[in-house]
């Protein structure tokens, strides 16, 4: 059995419940697909925790902190949130030694994995961490052709901070939808695991799926949202409205 996350974007009250639900179920198998960083209050903390699992994919955010020209594309709150974030990487302050390994760290991310029929990226197939796959690109059937041809069975992918699955057919499900599980068949599959530190799909909680060849399961965990609102408040150089959102999960 592995654990699959995405998007926990500096929120640690989040990757912590996520974390402790993920442990409680005996999971040790931690996969994340990018953006640990950005939008929220703690991102070292967040990097020093992933830095455990077993393989974490480079999200757009990442991409950003790393090579600052990367914000093409981003809102002036996400650009300000990446400045700030690339600040708590310091190289210069007491906490060097610990800034270097982040660094390092982020620095080896893969944009893509592939093994056993399944890709791994964070926002699709053609453009691994600048793509939205959206809920509804199933009536856009050019765009789903394109991303299908590139997936051989399955492809777990994140970015939207919306989970669901999206099939060959031109169907898209929500987890509610599902009944929170899905059956793996032959079918080519794309899987959006959600976002745990910043949903969008209306629903507070923190979202992230377990995979065990055969079945993905969408897990939701309550955290202390007010807990992370608060932290953001704190820091002028992140937007309120980034700490607002996660009480609605929009
Ligand atoms: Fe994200």
């Amino acid at each position: 059995m592995q654990a699959i996350i995405s998007d926990v974007h500096s929120n640690l009250e989040a990757f912590q419940a996520a974390l402790d639900d993920i442990k409680r179920r005996g999971v040790s198998d931690i996969i994340c697909l990018g953006d640990l960083v950005g939008y929220g209050p703690d991102p070292c903390p967040c990097i020093d925790l992933a830095a455990e699992f077993r393989l974490c994919i480079l999200g757009n955010h990442e991409e950003a902190v790393l090579f600052e020209a990367q914000t093409q594309g981003f809102n002036p709150r996400a650009t300000g949130a990446v400045k700030w974030t690339a600040k708590q990487f310091d190289m210069l302050g007491d906490d060097r030694e610990a800034n270097a390994r982040r660094w390092d760290f982020m620095g080896a991310m893969p944009r893509i994995y592939s093994g056993n029929g399944t890709l791994l990226v964070h926002g699709s197939p053609s453009d691994p961490t600048r793509e939205y796959i959206y809920t509804t690109d199933v009536r856009n059937p050019n765009k789903m052709e394109r991303i299908f041809s590139q997936v051989e069975h399955l492809c777990f992918v994140g970015h939207t901070h919306v989970p669901g699955i999206w099939t060959e057919d031109m169907t898209y499900r929500s987890p509610e939808e599902l009944d929170y599980v899905y059956r793996i068949t032959a079918n080519k599959t794309i899987i959006n695991v959600g976002s745990v530190g910043q949903p969008r799909d209306n629903d507070p909680r923190a979202c992230y799926v377990l995979f065990d060849g055969t079945m993905v399961r969408f897990i939701k965990v309550k955290y202390d949202v007010e807990a992370t609102v608060r932290k953001i408040y704190a820091v002028k150089e992140l937007d309120r409205s980034l700490g607002d959102r996660l009480r609605e999960g929009r």
